[in-house]
């Protein structure tokens, strides 16, 4: 259920005042759907677009005086049930209703929020239990940078649905089923004949391992024809493969929680073999309603649009990938019962799971969306991280970079740009901007500065800060772009303090912090004793966009996109620094009304960091 108070997006508000109005306007239709966006010009802050489309189906029905399609809009606009909401309202064209909202109703949903918490913003969703499937790293092999999008990005879809009341069942579909732990295994065996009593540490390096095997395998027919009997025991249940297995998916569950501790990533453990015992099941389901057909000694199901057929029995009587998430889908619909699962992936796999997806509605799994709404399914596919010279991100060696060295570097280099800025500090005391950025970070800083002299961070503090620095500059470097883009992974580019990046946001998010700091006023007092005003322009643009918040997360949502919470926090950034420009805060009249706004966007942003798994380096 939404908290108490929420309202919902203004979007959604404005709608429901739209559909009271086209009830009174048109009665004879009732099939209308408010059509609400923002403005696209600056007549007003949104419009309605229903004239247009309603004219055809209103024009001589009886009871109706409509003569074009701007009467209708006339009538929208009049019919809008009184509310405290809207200023005012203007009819453009043929029918476009702008609509201009008041400064006393922003400043009033901004104080609202400011008294009862961010959550009142959460726009209202329609789905209560989301599978979201995510990171799924292979076992044994490089856990690469596609993983480490995945993991951000599905890290953030999660965050921001739990932040409006969905239940989310985070699942790592981890590779640990398949021909390769034939070989491993085989390859554990005459490696460590006495692996039994050895720790997970002996068989040290698993890529190493693994790559050692593969050689070994492809080199070598009577390992092959070993490795392959070893899979056949393995899936037979074989007592000691099974342990051997085991142990091998043990050391890489634990390299793969290394990383997700340190990104913070919460993730739960569902990999394909936990499918494997329900494919027969699930593959006789859909052999009865003959949507399984042989085809040169595999057994397939033909899709349309789709040259080739979806193999789900390989010839040699296997199962594979998508036999695997085929069950896996039907387990998440009835079982998990989730009414919308969402699979994190790179863009290569979408053919896959387009198939796997219309298969399920072949199967009746899904509903027609034309009819019914959920459960459905989504894959939010993502594009390449390239590197400096444009080909996919790789290290000299050209091997696939390893994800813990890329964050230890994140680390280390933000913590040099820290370094060489605390070295700075005596010298360059006009060096606005840096040393801004610098001091706005502790205010232990700002009373230094005050006093013409500052102290060195302590060990701890400049480890600290470096690592939230720098993770968060990796996780927004890539959640900023269109997902569906590919994007040049540069340490220079996402530790620069200028720009759209982490580093910026997290100096802009300090120097409101600091400008709160700077005033006398105690801001718990003043959520329940001032009020906002939004007397300048930049004021109430600020204001504006402050509430638009739920929009933006709305949207993130339905889209799936999380770059466009990063639009919509740089803006702010921005709009925050023109309304500082323009309207002093400390010691001005309007102070009070003033840091209610640098409060609100501090928590604003802070619940976007908080989405985008950025924790702000700097606190009051
Ligand atoms: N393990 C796969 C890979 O690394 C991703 C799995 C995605 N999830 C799924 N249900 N297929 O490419």
């Amino acid at each position: 259920a939404p908290p108490p108070g929420a309202a919902g997006s203004v979007k959604q508000h404005i709608s429901s005042l739209v559909a009271s109005s086209l009830r009174a306007t048109a009665p004879q239709v009732d099939d209308v759907q408010p059509m609400v966006e923002v403005c696209a010009q600056n007549f007003g802050d949104y419009q309605c677009n229903n004239a247009m489309g309603l004219w055809p189906r209103v024009q001589g029905s009886p009871g109706t005086s409509f003569r074009n399609p701007n009467a209708i809009g006339q009538a929208i606009a009049e019919n809008l049930p009184a509310c405290d909401a809207i200023e005012s309202t203007s009819v453009a064209g043929p029918g476009f209703v702008n609509i201009v909202l008041s400064n006393t109703w922003i400043a009033k949903r901004i104080q609202d929020m400011l008294v009862n918490g961010i959550k009142t913003w959460a726009p209202i969703v329609p789905v209560k239990r989301v599978v979201l499937d995510f990171s799924s790293p292979n076992i044994a092999k490089e856990m690469h940078v596609g993983h480490l999008r995945s993991t951000i990005i599905g890290e953030t879809l999660a965050r921001i649905l739990q932040f409006l009341n969905v239940y989310v069942l985070r699942r790592n579909h981890v590779g640990d089923w398949g021909t390769q732990f034939g070989m491993l295994i085989e390859f554990l065996f005459e490696k460590f004949p006495n692996w039994e009593e050895l720790g997970s540490q002996a068989i040290g390096d698993l890529q190493l391992f693994y790559k050692a095997s593969k050689e070994r395998f492809d080199n070598d027919e009577e390992f092959k024809v070993r490795a392959q009997q070893a899979v056949v025991r393995l899936q037979g249940g074989g007592e000691k493969y099974r342990t051997a297995w085991k142990r091998i998916c043990q050391i890489s569950r634990n390299e793969f929680d290394e990383v997700y501790k340190l990104l913070d990533v919460q993730l739960e453990e569902k990999g394909e073999s936990f499918y494997n015992p329900y494919i027969p099941q699930v593959l006789e389901e859909l052999s009865n309603q003959g949507l399984i057909e042989e085809s040169k000694g595999a057994r397939v199901i033909f899709i349309e649009g789709h040259k080739s057929p979806l193999i789900v029995v390989k010839t040699d009587g296997g199962y594979n990938y998508a036999s695997t998430d085929l069950a896996a889908l039907w387990y998440r619909l009835n079982v998990e019962k989730a009414e919308w699962i969402i699979y994190v992936t790179d863009v290569g796999q979408q053919q896959h799971f387009d198939m796997i997806f219309k298969a399920a509605k072949m199967a009746g799994w899904l509903p027609d969306p034309n009819e019914k709404k959920f459960p459905k399914t989504s894959h939010v596919g993502f594009g390449l991280v390239l590197g400096a010279d444009g080909k996919r991100f790789r290290t000299r060696s050209t091997e696939v970079v390893r994800l813990r060295d890329l964050l230890d570097e994140a680390k280390s280099r933000s913590k040099s740009v820290l370094v060489e800025l605390l070295d700075k500090k005596g010298k360059q005391y006009n060096c606005g901007f840096l040393f801004a950025f610098l001091i706005t970070f502790q205010v232990k800083y700002e009373v230094r500065f005050c006093s013409g002299k500052l102290v060195d961070w302590t060990d701890e503090e400049l480890d600290k800060t470096s690592k939230e620095l720098g993770y968060g500059a990796v996780k927004y470097a890539d959640l900023k772009n269109n997902r569906l883009t590919n994007y040049t992974f540069s340490f220079d580019q996402m530790l620069s303090v200028k720009g759209n990046t982490a580093v910026y946001l997290q100096y802009a998010h300090a120097r409101i912090c600091s400008i709160i700091g700077k005033s006398n006023m105690d801001v718990e007092d003043l959520k329940m004793n001032a009020s906002i005003s939004l007397g300048h322009p930049d004021e109430r643009a600020l204001g504006l966009h402050l509430i638009r918040f739920s929009e933006a997360v709305e949207e993130a949502c339905n889209e799936l996109l999380p770059s466009v919470l990063c639009d919509y926090l740089y803006n702010l950034s921005e709009m925050f620094t023109r309304f500082y420009t323009s309207c002093q805060v400390v010691g001005s009249e309007e102070e009070p009304s003033r840091v209610l706004l640098c409060e609100a966007t501090g928590i604003v942003m802070r619940q976007i960091f908080q989405f985008l798994g950025i924790t702000p380096v700097y606190k009051l």
